[in-house]
């Protein structure tokens, strides 16, 4: 293990945390927006609360913070196409990147794409600034899931498609 810690050594080691991949939304006075996003994570489920770090020099960083709701899309294992529009990593502009995919408002008006693993739907509670990043806390109002879908992961620097286990979707306890 190396002692001397270099930002490029930090992003090699992040590169292999393995993560799902999500799109977050929002729609309000602010526009509507959305962004590939890695760093979600379940913070509590009493209230429901997850976390996303979003840098605010996204596009999509001025949206959320303004409209104060937002909405996490887990992709499906088939849909890195969507993945990479919401990236900004195909020549796709802003406004046509909802023309992919079939995306349906929530009763609250938020972007939920249809095909979604689960999609999780509240209001930004709080935002923390950490260096380029702000730490959205949101706290799930409602939600829907499928019961069926493999999964889409970001490992060392690629889409991996996550076969879900016929066994654990079964599962009843
Ligand atoms: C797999 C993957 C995960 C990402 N995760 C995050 C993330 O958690 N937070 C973030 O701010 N940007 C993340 N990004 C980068 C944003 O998706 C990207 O910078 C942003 O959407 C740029 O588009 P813009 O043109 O909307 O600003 C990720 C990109 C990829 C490919």
């Amino acid at each position: 293990m190396t002692e001397l810690l270099h930002p490029s050594d930090f992003r090699e080691a992040m590169s292999l945390l393995s993560a799902a991949v999500n799109v977050v939304t929002t729609d309000g006075a602010h526009g509507r927006y959305g962004l590939t996003a890695s760093a979600v994570c379940s913070v509590t489920d009493a209230p429901p609360t997850v976390l996303v770090c979003v840098n605010r020099k996204s596009a999509a960083h001025a949206a959320l913070v303004g409209n104060g709701c937002a909405c996490i899309n887990i992709l499906p294992g088939d849909r890195e196409d969507i993945a990479k529009e919401f990236a900004g990593l195909t020549s796709l502009p802003h406004e046509r990147r909802f023309a992919n995919g079939i995306w349906e408002k929530s009763p609250a008006g938020l972007p939920v794409l249809r095909n979604a693993l689960a999609s999780l739907e509240g209001e930004i509670r709080e935002g923390k600034p950490v260096g380029s990043h702000t730490v959205l806390f949101i706290e799930v109002r409602s939600l829907r899931m499928r019961a069926d879908g493999d999964g889409l992961a970001y490992f060392s620097r690629a889409f991996h498609r996550i076969e879900r286990s016929v066994l654990a979707s079964n599962a009843s306890c």
